[in-house]
């Protein structure tokens, strides 16, 4: 800015010589009609009208002259930086009507075309259920642990304690697997049942890899698919879901097993829902129960009560779960964990059946075939 202006000549002020604000003023309006869009007129706006812009510098100088001659040289710059407001507000307006107009025809969507017919899926009712399962024992603690589907013979059988001539190896209807050029394949000599590999049977090779694979304390929840040769028919599935728990740790008892059981199914079925054990036999536990848990429709009511059948337990008061038992120590040892230092508990059950009389699921192709007429009333958890 100048200094004082005392002997008065508004020639020497040269940014508010009238021809010097005609040509800003020009220039400013020039630049304003020029601006082919919202983003070029912003830059004119900085340019011709902005803090920087000719136009405002001239008013500064306003200030260094003498009061008699500011009412003209402020008039003069006030027209000037008013023609450029206008005028920038003037395009502005015509600008935006254009994109306006150019937007409605560019973002137009016809609400007559057909919607997606492709519905976004849902998850399958088998997997939400585990993970229902699964959460029950994170909460506790527990650690989510999984196996490969193709398993050795070794971690399906041997290491459980179910050797070569174990009956259960036959009671448990196995596909053998086996590569090109291994026994069993076209000329090779030898069947497929020497290939020393399997689909797993059940869940419980996860416990061995897991107690191969950490030291104890081990609390694990592992969920996962597993094969027999069954047909599928209203009853059988040749993949299932299993649900297979391991804890080892210093001093646990069977107590703690059957407080664990009743937590779960309790988190699972509702308050008052509890288990009861019956004796059974698993090679890889000792001792080994049946796991029942209580009607959690009837809560037993329905036990001798003809006029008040239920259908979820045939009126039988309990339902059959699954397998359960302290881990043999010949487990423990197969998997280098001392069993005079350390016990553990096992259990193992179907996802499948429990779904079954869950949601009265009355056929097990309902559950495999993938039809989402029968997924969607389960919800749609993404
Ligand atoms: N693996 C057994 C089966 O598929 C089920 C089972 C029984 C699992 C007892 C266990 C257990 O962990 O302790 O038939």
């Amino acid at each position: 800015m100048s200094a004082p202006n005392k002997s008065y000549d508004p020639v020497e002020v040269e940014a508010l010589k009238p021809e010097v604000i005609d040509r800003a003023k020009d220039e400013a309006l020039a630049a304003v009609a020029a601006a082919g869009d919202l983003e070029a007129l912003r830059e004119v706006k900085a340019a011709h009208a902005g803090d920087r812009s000719p136009l405002a510098l001239a008013n500064r100088e306003i200030g260094a002259l003498p009061p008699h001659a500011k009412a003209d040289a402020g008039k003069r710059v006030g027209q000037a930086r008013g023609a450029v407001s206008q005028a920038l507000k003037q395009r502005q307006e015509e600008l935006e009507r254009e994109r306006d107009e150019r937007v409605l025809v560019e973002e137009a969507v016809d609400v007559t075309l057909p919607y997606d017919r492709l519905p976004a899926g849902a998850r399958h009712p088998l997997t939400t259920f585990s993970e229902r399962v699964e959460d029950v024992f994170v909460a506790m603690g527990y650690a989510v642990a999984e196996g490969p589907e193709t398993e050795a013979e070794w971690f399906n059988f041997d290491a459980l304690n179910i050797g070569p001539d174990h009956p259960a190896r036959t009671m448990q209807d196995t596909f053998f697997v086996r590569g090109p050029g291994e026994p069993g394949d076209g000329d090779a000599p030898g069947s497929a049942e020497d290939s020393g590999v399997v689909l797993r049977t059940h869940t419980s090779p996860v416990q061995i890899r897991t107690l191969l694979d950490r030291e104890p304390p081990v609390y694990v929840i592992c969920p996962g698919r597993v094969f027999r040769t069954d047909e599928l028919d209203a009853t059988h599935t040749p993949v299932f879901t299993q649900v297979e728990l391991l804890a080892v740790d210093e001093g646990l008892t069977m107590a703690d097993l059957k407080g664990t059981l009743d937590h779960m199914v309790r988190e699972l079925f509702g308050e008052g829902v509890h288990t009861r054990l019956r004796p059974n036999y698993f090679p890889f536990t000792e001792p080994s129960a049946e796991m029942d848990m209580v009607c959690y429709r009837c809560h037993g009511a329905s036990v001798g009560d003809p006029d008040n059948p239920c259908r979820t337990c045939s009126s039988e008061g309990w339902i059959e779960l699954g397998g359960c038992g302290m881990v043999n120590p010949r487990v423990l040892t197969a998997c280098g964990v001392d069993p005079e230092r350390y016990s553990g508990f096992a259990f193992g059950f179907g996802i499948e059946r429990m779904m079954m009389f869950r949601h009265n699921v009355e056929d097990m192709r309902d559950m495999v075939e993938g039809d989402v007429r029968f997924t969607r009333p389960f919800g749609m958890e993404i």
